[in-house]
């Protein structure tokens, strides 16, 4: 391996969000947490690749950082990399940007619903779209994902029924799903498709976790699929989660049809939301243009973790079940045999294991009793969050 994924790094007093904020500043607590081993935000324990890095320090040796606009070259590094990796052919004049990937569903709900219509979620599901809902005058649609056996399925049959809903204008897709780890297949993407054209419900495909897809998977961006899904949806992808660059927020939201895009581009006026900054261009066309193989020694090394957890919980605490991990690299998993109250279960984990892990809950409650473990982090750090969770719940 060129890159070494195994190299622990102190980010404590760094002002991170994962490693120097309290679970108590998160959700409410009503007991005191001393200390849990962070593995719950979204956010990697691995330096960015080099190639960004170099890149960022060449800029800043600039010196000047004044108004900066997106560069063709930047542009043309977005759209080669959906054309590479993800067979997807994006115009230029379809990419928007957003200050990050809940800011653009967030204005998508401001762009394309009115106060009291109804929003389309597939629960347990990524919960700042709750608030991206609710906070906008909408309400909450569920099209819970249906578990069959190990697996989650979509239910097309209550698709199709949320979909009729006179009231219901969107349907906020998470594609692969955080936090079950599906990679959604091109004939289930058609089928939504499908029932969002008929039903007229703009379909936002949240794709932030597109080129985290394990090996014998495949993502297929929404827009993709034919006509219909292009000219039906607002498709959200960014750097961030691929590069670990969510500090530097930058969104890329791609909308094909013009009469959406206008309507997003209106948002962005209404709020004078300004384009990246400089440094996020710097990282985002560096990591498009140079990013390919550290991402392929990242995605092996965390399948190498998702492997290494299987084994581990299936020897030591086989009542926890993981899900199978398509993509993202967020492992789910279902503790409901070892303490099916949430409460309890989150209290435990904090208190007795001392691992801050994202409760299955807070997905909705058809989280309740599972688990979301963040797996991009060095595996001696997994094996100590694994250690703790064995001895506390064995
Ligand atoms: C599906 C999904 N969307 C959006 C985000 C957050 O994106 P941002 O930080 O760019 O708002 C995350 C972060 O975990 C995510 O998993």
């Amino acid at each position: 391996m060129a890159y070494d994924f195994d190299k622990v790094i102190n980010r404590q007093g760094t002002s991170s969000s994962k490693w120097d904020n309290k679970p108590g500043n998160v959700s409410e607590l009503n007991y005191k947490v001393d200390e849990a081993l962070p593995l719950w935000v979204a956010d990697m324990d691995f330096e960015t690749a080099p190639e960004i890095t170099a890149a960022l320090l060449e800029r800043v040796k600039h010196g000047i950082f004044g108004y900066t606009m997106v560069s063709d070259s930047c542009y043309d590094a977005i759209i080669e990399w959906e054309k590479e990796r993800h067979g997807f052919d994006v115009k230029r004049e379809w990419i928007l940007f957003a200050p990050g990937a809940v800011p653009a569903v967030h204005m998508s709900v401001q762009a394309y619903c009115q106060t009291g219509d109804h929003v389309i979620v597939q629960r347990p599901v990524y919960y700042p779209f709750f608030r991206t809902i609710y906070n906008n005058g909408a309400s909450i649609l569920n099209n819970p994902l249906k578990l069959n056996g190990d697996n989650y399925e979509i239910d097309f049959d209550d698709l199709e029924k949320k979909a009729s809903d006179p009231r219901a204008s969107l349907f906020i897709l998470c594609s692969p799903h955080n936090p079950v780890g599906r990679v959604w297949s091109a004939s289930d993407l058609e089928k939504m498709g499908d029932i969002c054209a008929r039903n007229d419900v703009l379909v936002v495909s949240d794709e932030l976790h597109c080129d985290l897809i394990m090996p014998g998977n495949h993502h297929t961006p929404f827009a993709s699929i034919n006509e219909r899904c292009r000219e039906n949806s607002v498709i959200v992808i960014a750097p961030s989660k691929t590069f670990n660059l969510a500090g530097l927020q930058a969104t890329v939201v791609i909308i094909p049809n013009r009469r959406v895009r206008q309507r997003f581009q209106n948002i962005l006026t209404q709020n004078s939301i300004p384009q990246p900054n400089l440094l996020a261009l710097t990282a985002m066309e560096t990591g498009y243009r140079h990013g390919a193989k550290w991402l392929g020694e990242l995605l092996a090394y965390i399948q190498e973790n998702y492997d290494f957890m299987v084994k581990y919980l299936t020897e030591k605490l086989p009542k926890a079940k993981p899900f199978k991990m398509e993509g993202t690299y967020l492992a789910w998993i279902d503790f409901r045999a070892l303490e099916s109250d949430p409460d309890k279960l989150q209290k435990r984990m904090l208190t007795e294991a001392k691992v801050w892990l994202d409760e299955g809950k807070i997905f909705g409650p058809e989280g309740n009793g599972f688990e979301r473990i963040v797996l991009a982090c060095p595996r001696s750090i997994l094996k100590d969050a694994l250690d703790r969770v064995v001895r506390a719940f064995a």
